[in-house]
């Protein structure tokens, strides 16, 4: 009985077949059971197959289609299985990686100096002189340095080696013009004049550790009606306490600016300093220049020394950040290094 052979072997090599098949599973189904395919094929032959034994072989084509049918299947699943498990490997999430590090940045260290500096005088009243026209760095020589008690020919100009544009016009030495800016604006009316004004400055120095030709300020200035020097004290203590801590103290030395007399040079107590301590072991460092500021500049501001007093001071948030954070180099501040700025969170630390 050849078809039973015949049968028998096609169940055979399809079973080998159906194993083997890496490719398109219905390709090769189409191939065995479709309407032109092999089992179709064979079964054609049935005709020629003796009556009698018709039903044996009918049962022998069923097996192998039943066989092959369901061998097809399973490798059809088989196969979608491994796809599935190719893709999920492939998607699969190690949640023992380290993550994606967010680097948030922060202001420059010297920003959060003149940051917590306004934030001081805010609390004490003033208002902060920052934009563009009432405290420019591009200066006129008359406000630099004329208005601030400094003509032409005064030697004490040389103290503030200058970048001049033309012979009026300049890059400002210090923020001190500020104070003549705000002055011709302010209405006494509505009470005193009470300003800091935090800027750039810029001075024809060669740049090293403990110079830069640009470096920054904050301008202080309070004019009034009895303003006095123990004002200008109080002012200072506080600001200073707020910077280097509530157990610091302040002492006034006698200094010279040509538009404050008396001027004084502040000094900070480096160390703690407790009622009991001996006085020799302060260590003091110097901060900033202060002073009761001259008639001559109250004058030229249209401002009556008579009736009116004031005292001013400039302070360096580039020395302060030098001295708080142990910094030997100023030019560290303008390399903008970000693994050394990084370092820096006034409010985190
Ligand atoms: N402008 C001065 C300087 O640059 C500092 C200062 C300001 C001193 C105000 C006295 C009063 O050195």
């Amino acid at each position: 009985m050849g078809l039973i052979e015949d049968l028998t072997a096609l169940k055979n090599s399809a079973v080998e077949r159906i194993n083997d098949n890496n490719a398109d599973i219905e390709q090769l189904r189409i191939k065995l059971l479709g309407k032109k395919g092999e089992l179709t094929g064979l079964l054609k032959g049935m005709k020629d197959v003796a009556a009698e034994n018709r039903k044996m072989v009918g049962e022998v084509g069923n097996d192998v289609r039943q066989t092959i049918t369901e061998l097809l299947k399973q490798k059809k699943r088989a196969q979608e299985e491994y796809e599935l498990n190719k893709q999920l490997q492939a998607e699969k999430i190690d949640v023992t990686l380290p993550g994606s590090v967010h680097h948030v940045g922060q202001p420059h260290v010297l920003q959060q100096i003149i940051d917590e500096i306004e934030q001081h005088f805010l609390g004490l009243g003033f208002e902060v002189i920052d934009d563009i026209v009432d405290s420019p760095e591009v200066e006129t020589d008359e406000y630099n340095f004329e208005r601030e008690n400094l003509p032409k020919d005064h030697p004490a100009r040389d103290m503030q080696d200058t970048f001049y544009i033309t012979p009026e016009i300049l890059l400002r030495t210090q923020t001190s013009p500020v104070q003549s800016r705000s002055l011709e604006k302010h209405d006494f009316s509505k009470g005193p004049l009470k300003m800091i004004a935090p800027g750039k400055v810029y001075r024809r120095d060669t740049d090293d550790a403990t110079h830069s030709h640009q470096f920054h300020q904050v301008e202080g200035m309070v004019v009034g009606e009895n303003i006095t020097m123990a004002d200008l004290k109080g002012t200072l203590l506080s600001i200073m306490q707020e910077l280097f801590g509530e157990k610091h103290q302040i002492r006034m030395r006698p200094s010279y600016f040509p538009f404050t007399e008396p001027s004084v040079e502040v000094d900070v107590s480096w160390n703690e300093v407790t009622p009991d301590m001996n006085p020799e072991d302060i260590e003091w460092i110097e901060v900033l220049g202060a002073g009761m500021t001259h008639p001559n500049v109250l004058r030229m501001d249209g401002i009556d020394p008579d009736k009116y007093s004031a005292f001013a001071f400039g302070l360096g948030p580039d020395r302060f950040a030098m001295l708080k954070y142990g910094v030997d180099d100023i030019r560290q501040f303008y390399l903008n290094d970000v693994r050394f700025l990084s370092q820096f969170n006034r409010k985190g630390n």
